[in-house]
């Protein structure tokens, strides 16, 4: 009963996972399509109105306060204040406030209203305007991350949306979801497993961690039992950006990893993550592992936002029961 499996709380029209396949469908589209939308076309996909990111990106500009140091405790803070249902301008205010940690120390760099959303995304969060192909592959990741079903943050968004509290406030509420690292804070300590090994060892240091009882970052998902359809797209990107010197390793610690895991857990089969090549796609487009999991938010504030929309449409309280096993009161009162 614990873990909520196969319990169906929602009706939704946003995504479909076939878990045995390895297959996603988002609003009746395969990855490889919904790939090749821009971002303001997914967000008009999963949200069914046509965004108007430009603009919004000003207005979050406009409205940033203070930020903390740490990037997740930025964009909460940046949503904090805003208590606003505006989609667009929470939409933006996620990337908007994570390139203004990234710079800071500095004066954030000012939204261009004409840009198109990762693009300016991108220029705001490094300096210089980005390459097409780099702007391509963020938005192929943030396309692929964008929407995938009632996991854990997604499943706090409509919990929190069903309440009736703001789309600021739901999504501030999903971003705590994902502090703890086995839900969307695997891509850096994925790196750093890559960082510990090497060719030669790779075989022998994972078995150790197995031993050890550690779980091998970037393996294993609750719903897939075959590999991820979003790692083979994450790895195609990263292979148009003209590859990253990790590429070699991260395919033989693929390999590896996935046989001894199969001995470790021969009932459970355990294959490679969205997180394993979402690191080596984000460390080839230049961003630092502390921002990895504010990067996941960018995209999956679509698909957060989306969710509340229906979850709200329904009008109802989520609210299921827990089993009480504690102690009964004393009979002698
Ligand atoms: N390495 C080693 N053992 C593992 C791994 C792993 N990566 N994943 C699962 N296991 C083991 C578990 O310890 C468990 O063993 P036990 O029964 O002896 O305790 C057994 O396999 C069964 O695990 P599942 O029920 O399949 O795992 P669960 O659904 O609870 O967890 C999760 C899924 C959290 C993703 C897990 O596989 C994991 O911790 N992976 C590593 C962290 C990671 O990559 N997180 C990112 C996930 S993708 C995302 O969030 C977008």
């Amino acid at each position: 009963m614990t873990g909520l499996d196969g319990i169906v709380v929602a009706e939704t029209r946003l995504s479909r996972i076939d878990g045995e396949a390895g297959q996603l469908i988002v609003k009746g589209k395969h990855l490889d399509e919904l790939t090749t939308l821009s971002f303001e076309e997914v967000a008009e996909l999963l949200w069914e109105t046509r965004p108007n990111l430009g603009p919004a990106r000003v207005e979050a500009y406009r409205r940033l306060p203070e930020l903390p140091d740490q990037p997740l405790p930025a964009l909460q803070a940046a949503l904090a204040t805003l208590n606003t249902n505006d989609p667009d301008l929470v939409a933006a205010t996620v990337p908007v406030a994570l390139a203004a940690w990234n710079r800071r120390g500095q004066k954030p760099l000012e939204p261009d209203p004409q840009a198109g959303h990762v693009e300016d995304f991108l220029r705001l969060f490094h300096g210089p305007a980005p390459s097409h192909q780099a702007t391509k592959a963020l938005t192929v990741y943030l396309a692929t991350v964008a929407e995938h079903g009632l996991n854990a943050s997604t499943f706090t968004a409509r919990v929190v949306a069903s309440t009736g509290a703001h789309a600021s406030d739901v999504v501030l509420a999903a971003l705590c979801a994902l502090k703890g690292p086995l839900h969307g804070g695997a891509p850096g300590p994925v790196l750093d497993l890559l960082d510990s090994l090497s060719p030669d060892t790779v075989e022998v240091q994972l078995r150790e961690r197995l031993k050890n009882r550690e779980r091998l970052m970037g393996f294993g998902h609750r719903v897939y039992r075959t590999r991820d359809p979003r790692a083979e797209v994450l790895k195609q990107a990263v292979q148009s950006l003209g590859g990253s010197p990790r590429l070699a390793l991260a395919a033989r610690t693929e390999d590896v990893a996935h046989r001894l895991l199969a001995e470790h857990k021969p009932d459970r089969p355990l294959r490679t993550n969205v997180e394993f090549y979402t690191a080596i796609l984000l460390e080839a487009l230049g961003f630092p592992r502390e921002a990895f999991t504010a990067l996941f938010a960018t995209g999956r504030v679509l698909g957060w936002l989306a969710h509340a929309q229906e979850q709200r449409a329904t009008g109802r309280l989520l609210r299921p029961r827990a089993a009480y096993v504690g102690p009964e009161p004393s009979l002698h009162r």
